[in-house]
């Protein structure tokens, strides 16, 4: 039985029975492997841009699998897929930005495929923003605990008529600066990390102002002042994450 991480574990939650699915970026493929020995998928697609890795996942395949032969491909991010072949891509374990350079190197191609998993490991902000401005609709997200990180795991359809299977409450057509680093949607669905994940921002954002403070740059204030609005900002955020314990700031 294939033991996943709880990352991959939402990861593979976000899945419908059903569904097709390329992991581009595989690695270790334990995500496929796991989605076909559930019986949730039934294709699955194990897709990496290097042979190494997918040695790696021929190992682990040769430990748990001894009659199925899955579909394992070389080749840069979708180059590997044809259009439509699957309904759901999963990029996750990489940066933001080579998500979307992945995702945009063949737009058309990309809209092929209904619905898009992405787990970023930074630029997370940058990524949401990509996707909003090239007409994906992210219509889910979900804070996942890693170690000592939090994980954000996206997901987005390929089309903007999609938002009509989007719940109402979460119908959010304009993001702003900060909607885009913290997801609306993870207000709407009361995610039980988001007190904590707003938190630690907020203790970042403030070791960055102490730090200002006592530096000497040139362009102190300008920073200073950058850097108060943000905590202002982030403090807004963490009070309608709970607002009981933040009312009186
Ligand atoms: C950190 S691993 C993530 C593994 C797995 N997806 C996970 O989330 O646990 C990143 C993988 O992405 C692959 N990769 C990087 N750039 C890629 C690209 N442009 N196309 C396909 N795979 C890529 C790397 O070879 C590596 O195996």
């Amino acid at each position: 039985m294939i033991k996943l991480s709880d990352r991959l574990k939402a990861i593979e939650a976000l899945i419908l029975p059903g569904e097709t699915v390329a992991d581009i970026g595989t690695d270790h493929g334990f995500l496929p492997m796991s989605l076909w020995e559930t019986g949730k998928s039934p294709h699955v697609i194990m897709s990496d841009i290097g042979q190494g890795p997918l040695n790696k996942a021929e190992t682990n395949i040769s430990k748990h699998f001894h009659n199925h032969q899955f579909d394992i491909r070389i080749g840069n991010g979708l180059e590997t897929l044809k259009p439509g072949e699957v309904d759901v891509v999963v990029i996750a374990g990489m940066g933001g930005l080579l998500i979307s350079d992945i995702i945009g190197t063949d737009l058309n191609k990309a809209r092929s495929f209904r619905r898009y998993i992405l787990q970023p490991r930074s630029a997370q902000k940058r990524l949401r923003g990509w996707l909003i401005d090239n007409g994906f609709c992210i219509t889910d997200e979900i804070l996942v605990r890693e170690g000592k990180y939090i994980c954000e795991i996206i997901s987005a359809n390929s089309w903007n008529e999609s938002i009509e299977k989007v719940p109402n409450s979460c119908k959010i057509t304009e993001w702003d600066e900060m909607d885009l680093e913290i997801s609306p949607i993870l207000f709407v669905k009361k995610d039980p990390l988001l007190v904590e994940f707003v938190e630690n921002k907020v203790r970042i954002e403030e070791k960055i102002l102490a730090e200002l403070k006592a530096g000497t740059k040139s362009n102190k204030l300008y920073k200073i002042r950058m850097s108060e609005d943000r905590i202002k900002a982030l403090k807004e955020f963490r009070k309608r994450s709970m607002p009981n314990e933040y009312e009186n700031e």
